[in-house]
């Protein structure tokens, strides 16, 4: 495994639409294994591919619970709302109060290919929305709800 370097927000790599992941091969697992050790050597709860540089549909979330890998991940269930205050690797220094589903249930891919469907609230129903806007080059300041507080 590798610490990858955490890009910045104002590179162009935030702002695209990634694209699925179509091989789930060694190449993927490699990415999933850097992706753990970068985001836990950042001592952050979520990091997308794009903010390591790579333009794929990949997400890893720990909210404390152990890491969750969602590839090619799509909401089925999106309910009511949430406001907590969100920071983003890619933002340091950076916070506010975003506005957030209360409920959300994902059907994604593991890293071997297999569906699954989860269920998310609170605190890791944030963290699957912020990852999966990654995906689509949106960045948590489109959802605040009030200013940004540095
Ligand atoms: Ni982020």
């Amino acid at each position: 495994m590798a610490i990858r370097q955490i890009v910045l927000e104002g590179d162009d790599v935030l702002t695209k639409v990634c694209r699925p992941v179509e091989k789930f091969d060694q190449k993927l697992c490699t990415l999933l294994d850097d992706m753990r050790e970068t985001l836990y050597d950042a001592d952050g709860v979520g990091l997308a591919a794009p903010q390591i540089g790579i333009l794929r549909r990949a997400i890893l979330i720990d909210v404390g619970e152990g890491p969750i890998e969602l590839i090619n991940p799509v909401f089925l269930e999106q309910t009511g709302e949430q406001n907590l205050q969100e920071g983003c690797l890619s933002c340091p220094g950076e916070w506010g109060v975003t506005s957030r589903p209360a409920y959300v249930k994902i059907r994604a891919q593991d890293r071997h290919g297999d569906f699954f469907e989860m269920e998310a609230t609170e605190l890791l129903a944030v963290a699957c929305c912020h990852e999966i806007d990654h995906l689509n080059g949106v960045l948590f300041k489109e959802r605040l709800v009030d200013g940004l507080e540095q």
